[in-house]
């Protein structure tokens, strides 16, 4: 004799298609939480701002929270989070210079055309630029 398939008690309980509905939906909050962790840490991403062998971002721009002197070598970055979306953010992170052609600020997200025997691989991984960018998404 043929064994009948067995259902989980959940799909017994609701009709085929409500049964799929729920399904679904789980994936999308196991999609957002995964999402959400690509996101960043703001909090790891001002440490990486601040930090000497890091971004060192400080080193040209003021920033709110940050100890030492202020320079006024580049803008400040107090509201760059009202100001840009999460991706022109990146961009001007990950590689300024497409932006603005002749930019002071160093490309942090890639080694192109830098010609420097010193510079192996980008100053910040992907994942970095990601902290970085949560940070900066909160200076509004
Ligand atoms: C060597 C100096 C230097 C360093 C280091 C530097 N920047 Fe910049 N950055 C600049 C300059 C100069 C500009 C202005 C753009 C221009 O006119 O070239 C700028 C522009 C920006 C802008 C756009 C600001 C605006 O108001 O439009 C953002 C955002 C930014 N930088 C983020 C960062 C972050 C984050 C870091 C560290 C990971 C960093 N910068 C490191 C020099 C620097």
């Amino acid at each position: 004799m043929k064994q009948k398939a067995s259902h989980s008690p959940a799909m017994q309980a609701l009709p085929k298609w409500k049964f799929r509905l729920t399904s679904t939906c789980a994936l999308c909050s196991i999609l957002a939480a995964v999402n959400a962790s690509a996101q960043g840490s703001a909090e790891q991403g001002f440490r990486l701002m601040a930090a000497g062998s890091a971004g060192n971002c400080v080193v040209c721009h003021s920033m709110p929270g940050a100890s030492g002197p202020a320079s006024t070598f580049a803008p400040a970055l107090h509201q760059v989070g009202a100001r840009y979306s999460p991706q022109e953010l990146r961009q001007w992170v990950t590689d300024a210079r497409l932006i603005k052609p002749a930019t002071l600020m160093p490309p942090f997200g890639t080694t192109q055309g830098t010609n420097s025997p010193m510079l192996a691989q980008p100053l910040l991984s992907a994942e970095d630029i990601g902290h970085v960018v949560a940070a900066l998404q909160t200076l509004r």
